[in-house]
């Protein structure tokens, strides 16, 4: 088989090949006050198991990165393959408090929205920043998890979302 290269200018290739990765969608809420926010995000990963914990990227230009430090609070929601029209309106279809109108959202004892037809939601604690060029990657501990049906994940590549097919 021939091996296909193609050299492009750093800044060019790198929006490429991140488009070509594919990611589950998460949809980060907090509480600040009143006022809620959330916002869809690819960067959530797993950071440790000791303290239980996960990190998320957020862009410093956007609300969510305010609200999330002035909280201290955050949830991250793991979208299932129901929630396409979830992913537009919390990827910047719709602003603000006008997002929560898409999608079944409740709040638990702390105010924090969730949804509890999502595969999985955790409640975490801000316990870390650490700024990197125009994100903020942000440490949350685990406080409390709960989980919905195991069904499958909405996954998101090259701008648009679909879904996850096992091989073995
Ligand atoms: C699938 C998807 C994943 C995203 N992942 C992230 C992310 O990990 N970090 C981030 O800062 N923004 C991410 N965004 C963009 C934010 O969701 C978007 O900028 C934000 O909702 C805008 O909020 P604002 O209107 O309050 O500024 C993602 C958008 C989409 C559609």
């Amino acid at each position: 088989m021939s091996e296909i290269k193609i050299e492009t200018p750093v800044m060019d290739g790198f929006r490429t090949a991140m488009r070509r990765m594919a990611s589950s969608v998460s949809v980060i809420t907090t509480r600040n006050g009143d006022v809620h926010h959330g916002m869809a995000a690819t960067s959530v990963s797993s950071l440790s198991f000791q303290p239980p914990s996960l990190l998320v990227c957020i862009n410093r230009s956007i609300a969510m990165h305010e609200a999330v430090r002035g909280a201290g609070r955050f949830c991250v929601t793991l979208l299932g393959e129901a929630h396409g029209p979830v992913c537009d309106a919390f990827g910047g279809k719709l602003s603000g408090p006008e997002r929560f109108t898409v999608g079944g959202w409740h709040e638990d004892v702390d105010g924090l929205n969730y949804l509890p037809d999502a595969p999985a939601s955790m409640f975490c604690r801000l316990d870390a920043t650490y700024e990197y060029g125009t994100h903020t990657i942000c440490v949350g501990v685990i406080e409390k998890v709960l989980l919905g049906e195991n069904g499958a994940p909405l996954i998101y590549r090259e701008g648009g979302v679909g879904g996850f097919r096992r091989f073995l």
